[in-house]
């Protein structure tokens, strides 16, 4: 499908101006080859991982990205960050096309664009201190700040909350959190423009997510940096992406963006089903972010069915096969990733029917799916 693609030409370089486009991402696609067949094994088929998403990330903007497992988040963050070659599309930095460049091509923008991953622990060389941690990208980059690299370190460490004494110490002598704030210490030691968090909180006790999300918030304000902030656990989506991190937030389902819009009207007016079921389908849990007061009340919708197989995703509408308001027209043609008409500056939609409210799900489309209930009777405690 990508071959027909006319991609929108990248803008000539953008400034540091907050609101200039910093990333540009168009039509990309990463397909996956599955193997199969005895004694010789060909490729019997393609995971569509990504299959043609349009992304813009603003200078020192908080954009967030959102979706079930599987729908394709951390696939599109290695690709911007170009651990992965994209299939098909095109990615562009500052108005410079990317998509296929070359290390030595890339070399002047890496340290720009930096990634925080989930895990704290396994992120961290456990035989390392922190101090070679967090120096580690300068001295790869060969980068000397003014003062040396162990008092920048240092810099670092309180930035991130932690005391700067415990330089020489290792990563098994802090908690989760601490070592989550030692990968964002890490991140920020090359004064990125652009850090992608791929689900930086989902891995720490629900009492310490808070912290490192208002850590997070503060770096992307008071350094001016942009942030691509991943996340599928739904309670992390709904109180700190969609609530109190992002200024944008986009959608996707099994490998499409199909929502996206300011967190605001995101929150308030999804007009996309799956977009309001994801939404809904959380209880309000106290993790001590600030106030939810204007929380809307919905209906709780809870999707029935698991998420097709990327393999083979459904025609038309990927999302039809869950979807409570699906028509003949969903199978037959897939819907685009649309401006809605009327007064709704920046949100798009990909549904042939979003002017309708999503609110009314059927009976038989609310069915409770164990893992929500869990998360239900924890919130009840
Ligand atoms: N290297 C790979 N080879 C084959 N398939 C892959 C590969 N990496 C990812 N996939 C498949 O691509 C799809 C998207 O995966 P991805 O990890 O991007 O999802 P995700 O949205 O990040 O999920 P989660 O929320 O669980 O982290 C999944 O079906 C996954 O199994
Ligand atoms: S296009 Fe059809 S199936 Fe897809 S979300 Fe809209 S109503 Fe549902
Ligand atoms: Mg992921």
């Amino acid at each position: 499908m990508t071959e027909d693609l006319v991609l929108p030409a990248p803008r000539e370089a953008a400034t540091d101006a907050p609101g200039e486009p910093l990333l540009e991402v168009a039509g990309l696609v990463k397909h996956f080859p599955v193997k199969g067949g005895f004694p010789i094994r060909r490729t019997v088929g393609q995971v569509q991982a990504v299959d043609g998403i349009d992304l813009t990330v603003h200078v020192g903007e908080s954009f967030g990205l959102v979706g079930e497992s599987g729908c394709g988040k951390s696939t599109t963050g290695r690709l911007i960050t170009k651990l992965l070659e994209p299939t098909g599309g095109r990615i562009a930095y500052r108005g410079k096309d990317i998509t296929h460049a070359t290390r030595r091509q890339l070399a002047p923008i890496r340290s720009e664009i930096q990634m925080i991953f989930q895990d704290p622990y396994s992120s961290l060389n456990p035989r390392q201190t922190v101090g070679k941690i967090i120096s580690g990208p300068m001295e790869i980059n060969r980068i000397e700040p003014e003062g040396g690299r162990e008092k920048r370190v240092r810099e670092l460490l309180e930035i991130v909350g932690l005391n700067p004494e415990h330089y020489n110490r290792f990563p098994h002598e802090f908690s989760g959190g601490q070592r989550q704030r030692i990968g964002v210490a890490r991140a920020l030691s090359l004064d990125p423009k652009l850090i992608v968090a791929d689900e930086p909180v989902s891995a720490l006790d629900v009492s310490i997510q808070a912290q490192v999300v208002n850590l997070l918030q503060k770096v992307q304000q008071e350094l001016g940096i942009a942030f691509l902030f991943i996340a599928h656990d739904l309670a992390v989506v709904r109180h700190f992406v969609v609530r109190h991190f992002s200024q944008r937030v986009a959608v996707m389902y099994l490998g499409k963006v199909i929502e996206v819009g300011d967190r605001d009207s995101i929150y308030t007016r999804p007009r996309h089903p799956y977009t309001h079921a994801l939404l809904s389908a959380v209880p309000e849990v106290n993790v001590g972010a600030e106030d939810d007061e204007e929380v809307p009340q919905r209906e709780r919708i809870r999707l029935a069915g698991d998420v097709p197989s990327p393999i083979s995703p459904p025609s038309g509408c990927r999302f039809r096969t869950r979807c409570w308001k699906a028509e003949d027209k969903c199978a037959a043609e897939e819907p685009p990733l649309i401006q809605l008409s009327g007064n709704h500056a920046g949100h798009l939609t990909a549904c042939h029917f979003p002017e309708e409210p999503t609110i009314e799900a059927r009976d038989e489309d609310i069915v409770l799916d164990p893992a929500l209930a869990a998360l239900e009777e924890d919130a009840d405690d």
